[in-house]
């Protein structure tokens, strides 16, 4: 199985503010639903309150959490990232989709990471993604685009594992 993390970075790192994602960029949110559909995605449980409407449909959603009577809708529970891992061994690739505390813990471990690095600030961000050693990685970047509704640069970045 291939563990991979998704992610989207602004400038420092900054991937969250007050709960919320730290950016908006509706090519980013469509490209996180193409890489993620049909396959298992894990989240911390902070990520998990997050979501608009719940559980992402069309993926078994595994919310990690240290609360045993945790429970909603169409979701499974983990008492850790090495427990839901090991939920999704059967399948080709893991989703990891944050937040903070997850990839933290994930980075470590895993053979992909699919970036969208935000070239923009988020003065008010409270979380971020760890420090990437970049020795570590292969990179594949795409070219720059630009989001049309607010004129920030954003590109697509995947990372494999030396
Ligand atoms: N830009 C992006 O791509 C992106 C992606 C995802 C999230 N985000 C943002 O990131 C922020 C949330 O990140 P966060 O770091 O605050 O929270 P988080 O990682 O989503 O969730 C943290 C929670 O996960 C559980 N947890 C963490 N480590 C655990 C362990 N070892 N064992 C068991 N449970 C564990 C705990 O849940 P309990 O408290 O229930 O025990 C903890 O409170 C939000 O602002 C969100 O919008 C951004």
């Amino acid at each position: 199985m291939t563990t991979s993390i998704i992610v989207a970075t602004g400038r420092n790192n900054a991937i969250g503010a007050g709960g919320d994602l730290a950016f908006h960029i509706s090519a980013d949110l469509r490209n996180f639903k193409t890489l993620t559909m049909g396959k298992p995605v894990i989240m911390g449980r902070k990520t998990f309150d997050s979501l608009p409407n719940g559980a992402l449909p069309g993926r078994r959603n595994i919310v990690i959490t240290r609360n045993p009577s945790f429970c909603a809708p169409s979701v499974e529970t983990a008492s850790s990232l090495n427990q839901a891992l090991e939920m999704t061994v059967d399948a080709a690739e893991a989703m990891i989709i944050g937040g903070a505390q997850i990839y933290e813990q994930a980075l470590p471990i895993a053979d992909k990471l699919y970036i969208t690095e935000i070239d923009a600030d988020r003065p008010d961000a409270d979380t971020f993604f760890p420090t990437i050693d970049p020795d570590g990685w292969n990179c594949e970047a795409q070219q720059w685009l630009t989001d049309e509704k607010s004129g920030i640069r954003y590109r697509f970045v995947c990372l494999s594992r030396k």
